[in-house]
């Protein structure tokens, strides 16, 4: 039996599916005995983060906090999922550093895809000049050098991305039933 839980970390670009895999993700984890939280950013914004907005120092204090509670969870015995589309390596080494039992999904979907997607319509407010600071589009996305996961959301469906991400942790030797 393991008490220690593992912090799942899901970036990637606006509208690569993030959310929605981290939602199937989580029945399939607390079907096996594990305490789950998702820790969504847009969720996490509201709360914790409402002072911040989306400025390189911003984004990387939101994940520093998102960090943070994943940290105190994830010690606790409890599995947080992190869906944050965490821009920069830095953030995101520095996760893994606080963190530890850390594991890095990278959702590839690739931009024309997530502008297709477009769920929040920020793409198209980008483009028209409407917003600015969207990773993508006029802000950087620093794709992961070393993910332990690539998650490829083009030929699998949402419910198929949560399972392949599961049958990884266990290969990786992550526990996947508690
Ligand atoms: N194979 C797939 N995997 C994941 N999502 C898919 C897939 N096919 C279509 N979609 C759709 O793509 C959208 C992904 O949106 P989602 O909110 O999950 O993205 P996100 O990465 O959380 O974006 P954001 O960073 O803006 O929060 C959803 O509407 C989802 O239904
Ligand atoms: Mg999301």
């Amino acid at each position: 039996m393991s008490h220690h839980g593992y912090c799942l970390w899901l970036t990637g670009l606006p509208s690569a599916g993030k959310t929605t895999i981290a939602r199937e993700l989580v029945p399939l984890l607390k079907a096996r005995g594990w305490n789950v939280e998702l820790l969504d950013g847009d969720e996490v914004r509201k709360g914790l983060s409402s002072d911040l907005g989306f400025d390189r120092a911003a984004r990387e204090a939101h994940a520093g906090r998102v960090t943070y509670v994943a940290k105190v969870l994830a010690r606790n015995g409890v599995i947080p999922i992190v869906a944050l589309i965490s821009p920069y390596a830095t953030s995101r080494a520095r996760a893994r550093a606080e963190i530890g039992a850390f594991v890095e999904v990278y959702v590839t979907t690739p931009l024309d895809v997530c502008e297709q997607r477009d769920v929040k319509g920020l793409y198209k407010k980008a483009r028209d000049g409407v917003i600015k600071e969207m990773t993508g589009v006029s802000d950087p996305y620093e794709v992961p050098d070393r993910p332990d996961i690539r998650v490829d959301t083009v030929n699998r469906s949402p419910a198929e991305s949560a399972a392949f991400i599961l049958q990884e942790l266990a290969r990786l030797g992550w526990p996947v039933q508690h």
